[in-house]
This record gives C-alpha cells, sequence and structure tokens, in this order.
C-alpha cells in the first residue's frame, strides 16, 4: 500500500471522536479503518477540557489505526464547529487588466470580497466562491479564460474565535497528528449527504450532532448560508431525563430504544420501565409521555432552523426541502415532524456508500467524518482548502503564529480551487 494514498479524517464531536484512514486508488477512496470513542472534553462543540479531549482523539486514532493495520498516521483534516463559528456573505469587484480574465484577477477580486472587517478575536476558517459575475453575465463558476472587463465575486466567509480554534489544533497536535487541512463541519457532511442535484435545487442540510446543530444552506450549487445552532441531541436526552427524573444515561438508552417525537404514531396506553437513581424502584411510564418531551424538543428546533431560513430569506429558494443527518436525525419519526413543521420536503440523510465496510458506516452520525475523508482525499489536492505553506501546525504554534498555516491558506484559498 502506497503511504502516499492514504488520507485520515478526524472529527472531534461532542458526544463521540470518530477517526477514518481511508485508501484512494483509481476507483475511489476505500475505508480501511474506523475509530470512535467517547468524547467528554467538548461542551456545544467547543473543546473545555483539553486532557479529555486529547485522552479521546488518542483512543479513537488508536482504534482506527489498528484496524487498518496502519503504523504512523501523521497528519489528518479536522471538522470544526462550535457555537463561536459566525459565516456571511460578502462580495468584491476589479477591473480585468488584460481583456481575458486570469488566475491573477481571479485572486485579486477575492481579496476584495474578503476585505471586511473581521473582530480581532476572529479568524477566517473558509472563504468560498459562491459565484462570479463577469460584465453582465451572472453565475459564472469559472471565469479564468473568460473575456470581459469588469470582475465580480460572490463569497461565503466562515469565521470563528482564534482561542477556541488554537484549542481544538493544540488537543489534535498534542494527540500526534498534524492538522492538514480544518473545515467546517457541515460543509463536511454536505459533501458526504448531498448530491450534485440537491445541491443544485436548493435545500438546508440539518446535521443534529450532540451538542449543537449545524445547518448549511445550498442553491445554485453553491453555499448561501451556514450556521451553528447550540441545541444538539443532547438537549433531548436531558429533557427526557428531567421530565422522568431518570439519569441522563437512562434517558439516552429510552430515548435510543424507545424513543419518537410523534406521540399520535404510537400505542399511548404501551408503558415501559425506567430505572431512577440507585436504590430508588423502578417505574413504569408512557411511551407517549416519551414522545412528547421529545416532540416538543425537535418542534422547538425545527422552529429555530425555520426561522433562521425565514429571517436570511432563502425560504422561497429551499425547492428541494429539508435533510436531516447527524446521530440526532436517527430518533424514530423525526423527518415526518420536520415535514410538518418547516412545511417542505424533508427527509434523513445518509452518507453515500463507498468501499469498504459500507454498511456499518452508512449511518448518520458518521456523515462529518467521511465527508471529512473525501475533502481530504489526494484526488481532492488542489480543489479545495489546502495548505499554501509547509509549516506544520505544531511548528506554527512554536512560533507562536498558530495560523501560520491555516491563515494563510484559507485567505489564499481560491489559489487552489481552480
Ligand atoms: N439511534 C439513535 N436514536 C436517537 N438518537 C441517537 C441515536 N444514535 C445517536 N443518537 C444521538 O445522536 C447524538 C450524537 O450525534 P453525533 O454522533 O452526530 O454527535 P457529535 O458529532 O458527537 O456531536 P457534535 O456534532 O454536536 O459535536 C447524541 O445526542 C445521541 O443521543
Ligand atoms: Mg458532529
Amino acid at each position: 500500500m502506497d503511504g502516499k494514498n492514504v488520507s485520515v479524517a478526524l472529527d472531534v464531536g461532542t458526544t463521540k471522536v470518530c477517526t477514518t484512514i481511508g485508501f484512494q486508488d483509481e476507483d475511489g477512496i476505500e475505508i480501511l479503518g474506523v475509530g470512535s470513542h467517547p468524547s467528554y472534553g467538548l461542551k456545544k462543540g467547543s473543546v473545555v477540557n483539553i486532557d479529555k479531549t486529547v485522552k479521546s482523539i488518542r483512543c479513537s486514532l488508536e482504534e482506527a489505526k489498528m484496524m487498518a493495520g496502519v503504523e504512523d498516521i501523521t497528519s489528518a483534516t479536522i471538522g470544526i464547529a462550535g457555537n463561536h463559528i459566525y459565516c456571511f456573505n460578502s462580495s468584491g469587484v476589479v477591473a480585468v487588466k488584460n481583456s481575458e480574465i486570469t488566475q491573477k484577477d481571479v485572486d485579486r477580486v477575492l481579496e476584495a470580497a474578503k476585505a471586511v472587517l473581521i473582530p480581532s478575536d476572529r479568524e477566517v476558517l473558509h472563504v468560498i466562491p459562491q459565484e462570479f459575475r463577469v460584465d453582465s453575465t451572472k453565475g459564472v463558476k469559472n471565469p479564468i479564460g473568460m473575456c470581459g472587463s469588469r470582475l465580480e465575486a460572490h463569497v461565503h466567509v466562515v469565521t470563528g474565535k482564534t482561542s477556541l480554534i488554537q484549542n481544538i489544533l493544540k488537543c489534535v497536535e498534542a494527540s500526534g497528528i498534524k492538522p492538514n487541512d480544518i473545515i467546517l463541519q457541515p460543509i463536511a457532511s454536505s459533501r458526504s449527504v448531498l448530491t450534485a442535484e440537491e445541491k443544485d435545487l436548493g435545500v438546508v442540510l440539518i446535521d443534529i450532532g450532540g451538542g449543537t446543530t449545524d445547518i448549511a444552506v445550498w442553491k445554485g450549487g453553491s453555499l448561501i448560508h451556514s450556521q451553528i445552532v447550540p441545541v444538539g441531541g443532547n438537549h433531548f436526552t436531558n429533557d427526557l431525563a428531567v421530565a422522568l427524573k431518570i439519569p441522563h444515561n437512562e434517558a439516552e438508552r429510552v430515548k435510543i430504544n424507545h424513543g419518537s417525537v410523534l406521540a399520535e404514531k404510537l400505542n399511548q396506553s404501551a408503558h415501559i420501565t425506567v430505572h431512577g437513581l440507585s436504590g430508588t424502584k423502578a417505574r413504569e411510564v408512557q411511551l407517549g409521555e416519551v414522545a412528547k418531551v421529545l416532540g416538543a424538543r425537535a418542534e422547538e428546533l425545527f422552529v429555530i432552523v425555520k426561522n433562521i431560513v425565514k429571517d436570511k430569506n432563502l425560504s422561497d429558494l429551499v425547492t428541494g426541502g429539508y435533510i436531516i443527518t447527524g446521530g440526532g436525525a436517527l430518533i424514530k419519526d423525526l423527518a415526518e415532524l420536520g415535514e410538518y413543521i418547516l412545511e417542505k420536503p424533508t427527509k434523513v440523510g445518509y452518507p453515500r456508500p463507498f468501499g469498504g465496510m459500507t454498511t456499518i458506516m452508512q449511518n448518520p452520525k458518521f456523515s462529518t467524518v467521511l465527508g471529512l475523508l473525501l475533502e481530504s482525499s489526494p484526488e481532492n489536492m488542489g480543489k479545495t482548502y489546502k495548505k499554501k505553506n509547509n509549516k506544520s501546525a505544531s511548528e506554527a504554534l512554536e512560533s507562536g503564529d498558530i495560523f501560520g498555516r491555516f491563515s494563510d491558506s484559507l485567505r489564499n484559498v481560491f489559489k487552489e480551487i481552480f
């Protein structure tokens, strides 16, 4: 096996840290190894305990390495989320130098588009082109080689809090891994779940994780909005724990084994046995009661998503409806309730199958890590947000310039997109 063709993705989530090791050949990517370990060091997508996070990363990495039979893993593509992420759209215009548009003109217009004031405690993570306009021609994806005198770029800018990005990078570095790329989690999930047709038609991806729900709105093949909502599957579990007066792990068991968000679809009189704190008697609760608690939280979450889409004036663009993924999408009847509240077609989105271990990985909770793997594959080199210089994150850390690698690469991202 050629080490050059091996790529690694690391999804450091609120409930689990997941590593996948893939091998790329002419037939595509084959998954060689997967490691998934409970995560105890994150809250709402952000690191709150470095030691616990490092331990979870190491465990998931070891598991994946053992399964893949790969000894030395030195770098990986990392996902990022958390409610510190803030995204916005921007645009810029330049005059074309010699009537035919070159890479240099594209670089200049992208520089102009991202020349917005960003608070000093924030970093730009992605600058994603939505469309170019050449004179009066709109909707151009790649303007290089076209003739014109005026070039306009519309972009989606993703920013995150410097200190919180540093924390996640620190944990990855401390686990012996160089982050070779850092990607917003809903962008990664979109990559593994959505088809080109869906992105073109207009859809909203809703990735319900443990601590956050990540939203990505696509139209005309471009990302037009992304946002992290600090409500996730753990909130469903907490609600159940409070309502039924049971411990968190028992509430999690009830949610996974007996949970639904539509009480009307259940046999209302059916009961389940739940266990309270040790020393207390087991009790019977109605399934309908469980569904009412979970349904109320699901309704609240869908209303938040609906309002985001409405407030951004995107409702009419979402022709294809809503696609729910992430582990939180697995609660029974969620898509049905979603369709009722969101008033658009709604379905659960599974990652597209690719070679090796397809059945285990075809679970919405692996959408992000599989998307990260697709983004990190050698075939993708040069198309996405790859590093610009050869400085590793550890070297950057040592030199006190943690973003020596990322900000440089991401701020100049477009040189590598085309
Ligand atoms: N079968 C299931 N039924 C219902 N909920 C489930 C099921 N499996 C997992 N979940 C829920 O999915 C959530 C975890 O999802 P996921 O693994 O996508 O999160 P994460 O990536 O660790 O977190 P985040 O993306 O928020 O940082 C948990 O709240 C868990 O209870
Ligand atoms: Mg996640």
